[in-house]
């Protein structure tokens, strides 16, 4: 969505000043079937005012988003080199996981980046070549990494965002939080049962906005349609 052309006024004071104007501009207004001010309003106190030092490029906040933009861009591309590896042990669900949660990290990458640019900063990754093991190894390299995003990166973030009163990074964390948390649970329920995974061979399902990622076709924790992914 190219969000400067639908809001030509759009500037850093936008995101300070106006943040649930701007999640809503942004497209990041949540995937729970309320309204975006139901969702964010509760959600994200604002603990002081936002500043013109705290809405630059250069700051704490705008340095993690493109922290965690490289993080996720990074991610993409290896569970997607994960996935041909499980489809090639014969783990063709394992596989499905993989794609399903590359599909949402390129979804929280491309979350962050309209938020970076809002605050006129600029999406900067720098993708490494994957270390692809065995499917089960590549399992537990993968919990671990969705382990370290739930417990310490995005609750930090999350933290400094809102002492900095910066509605849209909290929330496109919240949303990358609530879906890394999902991704840890499936990584951990494929590790477990890993045999099974080899023989079954659902579907799963990523919500385009917020990345939440289930195997559950009926699950309404998404304002938009889930996206199937095999
Ligand atoms: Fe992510
Ligand atoms: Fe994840």
């Amino acid at each position: 969505m190219d969000f400067t052309k639908k809001v030509p006024f759009f500037n850093l004071k936008t995101v300070a000043v106006f943040g649930a104007t701007a999640l809503s501009i942004l497209g990041l207004n949540g995937c729970a079937p309320q309204t975006p001010v139901a969702i964010v309003e509760p959600s994200v106190p604002v603990v002081q005012p936002a500043t013109q030092a705290n809405t630059t490029p250069e700051s704490t906040t705008v340095k993690n988003l493109i922290s965690a933009y490289n993080g996720e861009s990074n991610a993409h591309v290896m569970y997607l080199a994960f996935a041909q590896k499980a489809d090639g042990e014969g783990y063709k669900e394992v596989g499905s996981l993989f794609r399903a949660t590359a599909r949402a990290e390129a979804i929280h990458r491309d979350n962050h980046a309209k938020v970076i640019q809002a605050m006129g900063g600029t999406p900067k990754n720098n993708i490494a070549t994957p270390v692809v093991n065995s499917t089960a190894e590549n399992l537990t390299q993968a919990l671990k990494g969705e382990s370290y995003e739930r417990d310490t990166m995005y609750p930090g973030f999350i933290k400094e965002a809102k002492q900095s009163g910066n509605k849209a990074a909290v929330q496109t964390f919240n949303y990358a939080l609530e879906a890394e948390t999902g991704h840890a649970k499936l990584y951990t329920t494929a590790k477990n049962n890993l045999a099974s995974w080899k023989q079954a061979n659902r579907p799963l399902y990523v919500c385009p906005v917020s990345g939440y990622t289930t195997l559950e076709a009926n699950s309404k924790n998404c304002l938009k349609p889930f996206e199937k992914v095999s």
